[in-house]
């Protein structure tokens, strides 16, 4: 029997830091997944570790990791700089890969791991974690059926303060920055929802750590949407993430990467879809129509929440720490005999990194931190 159509997979996690720990939690929800290894750059390190979540073994160096034959999939959890190295290591092993995000420092990182996964035919993913939380897959289906109308914009931030200055997200050496860190999240949301981006614009502040610290992205996606999107290391902002439409709002309560709350706003008038080129909205006659509308304008804080209620609230509590809903694709993709995911696709991962890179040739010069 294959090692593969084994009762379980066999996982060895590669790095023994903060996620790496969720990570193992995260897969005990799993009856099909079974953690085997650790891999950590130092004996003690890794043995440690292998205890605290139950792996039976360690290994003290990453390449005695991938070279382990009862390792069926290696998770790198190690920092952003090290994601390309290392997911070739595991790679060149022959070994199945699931990369925490970002999957590489740029696009050209990323398309060398993606060639060598196909020259090998192994299965290589991005720890996009977000895109298989049941409830963001309800509201793309509540988009898909039309309860928003045609989608035309998309906003969402993500702002989380870093613990100190020497924290790893503010380092460069590591890959750090409010991008990389952060803005991949969003980008990878308002592409599921928005679809591919052909414009992208934005400015960052770039700290004394020499990473950006914060950042604002403009997306213009294909078919002509909108999204506005704030990445911050430095301030808590509230991680919230609304989709407008010509008929409602979707609001993917926070955390939007995780949620476990999503409502649906429907206007009272739906309006009339996108037209492009047409000119702006029709001038309202100076009927009983307007004068309701100035009415209504004037008591709009009393009548709003009444007139636009939620026309829907999906509250579903996220299972666990939510990190195994994607362990549970990487499962099925093998079992399945496919090297990809089609929810979180290869060549989408280098799209969103593609965005990252063209915001981060024009960032703001250096200004000081607090
Ligand atoms: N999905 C999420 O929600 C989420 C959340 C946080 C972070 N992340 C991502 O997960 C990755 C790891 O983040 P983290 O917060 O877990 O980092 P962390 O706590 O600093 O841990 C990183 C681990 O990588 C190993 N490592 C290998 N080379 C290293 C180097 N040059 N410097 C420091 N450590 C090195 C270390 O383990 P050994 O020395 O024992 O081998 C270390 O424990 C990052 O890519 C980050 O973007 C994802």
């Amino acid at each position: 029997m294959g090692a593969l159509a084994a009762p379980r997979v066999r996982w060895g996690i590669l790095g023994t830091g903060h996620i790496a720990g969720e990570f193992a939690m995260g897969l005990r929800r799993l009856p099909e997944a079974e953690l085997v290894a650790i891999g950590s750059r130092e004996a003690e390190r890794g043995d440690r570790f292998a205890h605290a979540v139950g792996a039976p073994r360690a290994h003290g160096s990453y390449e005695a990791l991938v070279g382990d034959p009862g390792v069926d999939v290696v998770y790198v959890a190690t920092p952003n700089s090290e994601h390309r190295d290392h997911n070739r290591l595991a790679l060149e092993a022959g070994k199945a890969v699931l990369c925490e995000k970002p999957f590489a420092t740029s696009a050209a990182e990323a398309r060398e791991v993606v060639a060598l996964a196909r020259a090998k035919g192994l299965f290589c993913m991005e720890a996009m974690w977000s895109r298989f939380v049941p409830l963001v897959g309800r509201a793309e289906a509540l988009v898909r059926e039309g309860r928003i109308g045609d989608p035309l914009a998309f906003q969402a931030d993500l702002g989380i303060v870093v613990p100190s200055r020497a924290s790893r997200a503010l380092r460069p050496e590591l890959g750090g920055g409010a991008l990389l860190e952060f803005g991949v999240y969003l980008v990878a949301m308002a592409r599921l929802f928005l679809g591919p981006s052909e414009e992208t614009l934005g400015c960052a502040m770039v700290g004394p750590s020499g990473v950006d610290e914060q950042a604002s992205v403009l997306l213009r996606h294909s078919d002509g949407g909108h999204s506005a999107l704030f990445a911050s290391l430095l301030s808590q902002t509230p991680g919230e993430a609304q989709l407008f439409g010509t008929r409602g709002r979707l609001r993917l309560h926070a955390p939007f990467y995780r949620p476990h709350h999503v409502s649906v706003v429907t206007f009272a008038k739906a309006g009339e879809g996108r037209a492009p080129g047409a000119a702006g909205p029709p001038a309202v006659p100076a009927t009983w129509k307007s004068a309701l509308r100035r009415l209504y304008q004037r008591y709009e804080a009393y009548l709003s929440p009444v007139v636009r209620r939620p026309s829907l609230d999906l509250v579903i509590p996220v299972e666990g720490n939510g990190y195994h809903h994607q362990a549970a694709e990487v499962i099925r993709c093998l079992r399945a005999g496919q090297t990809e995911s089609g929810r979180m696709p290869l060549d989408e991962t280098i799209a969103i990194l593609e965005t990252l890179d063209a915001l981060r040739v024009s960032r703001a010069p250096v200004v000081p931190g607090p």
